[in-house]
């Protein structure tokens, strides 16, 4: 099983603020869409929180929340305590690709652990107030492929560029380190 974080990033590492997502970009909603569906998603608590009701489990894809909290219930995903629960439970569903989906405390503790082995970027071209960031990378430690991008339009009031970046392993090493 590979472990892929996929995250919208402005150019100043934001994230979210009050707890929500900071621009509307509905090409890059779809992509998010199309990469995960049919995998299994991580998230943080307060992820799963900010998502519309409505949203929320993210269908098609079976929705794990991580907390620190040892009775929170969440309508329509399984509760865990740890991120490493959350992989073994997608390890032993005989998940291909688990992606974690952040929100800034979950994307730290999975980059810090070096438990990614892929991630896909959405470069948003502008830099935002905000609360949350996604955690500083090393770029040398990953391979950046560009994947597409965007000019705004009437419907992207910013630009993207999504990227692929896969992590280099240390030679002679096959597993995680
Ligand atoms: N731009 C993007 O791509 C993107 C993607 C996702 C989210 N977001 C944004 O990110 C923000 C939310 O991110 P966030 O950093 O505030 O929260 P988060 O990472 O979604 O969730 C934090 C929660 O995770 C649990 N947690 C954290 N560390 C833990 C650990 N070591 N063990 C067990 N549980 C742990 C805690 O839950 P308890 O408090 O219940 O214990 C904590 O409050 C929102 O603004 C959202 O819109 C943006």
């Amino acid at each position: 099983m590979i472990v892929t974080a996929i995250a919208a990033i402005s150019e100043n590492f934001a994230i979210g603020k009050d707890n929500d997502l900071i621009w509307d970009l509905p090409k890059d909603m779809r992509f998010f869409r199309d990469m995960t569906m049919g995998h299994h998603v991580i998230m943080g608590r307060m992820n799963f929180d900010s998502i519309p009701e409505k949203w929320r489990p993210l269908k098609g894809r079976p929705n794990l929340v991580v907390t620190r909290q040892l009775n929170y219930q969440a309508d329509g995903a399984e509760v865990v305590n740890t991120i490493k629960d959350a992989l073994d439970l997608c390890e032993s569903a005989g998940e291909e690709e688990a992606f974690v989906i952040g929100g800034g405390q979950i994307y730290k503790i999975a980059l810090d652990a070096g438990l990614l082995d892929k991630m896909y970027i959405t470069h948003v071209h502008a830099t935002f107030d905000a609360d949350v960031f996604f955690p500083q990378f090393d770029p040398k430690k990953w391979t950046k492929k560009t994947l597409q991008e965007h000019e705004p339009d009437e419907k992207h009031a910013h630009g993207f560029t999504i990227c692929e970046y896969t992590r280099i392993k240390p030679q002679g090493l096959s597993q995680r380190s």
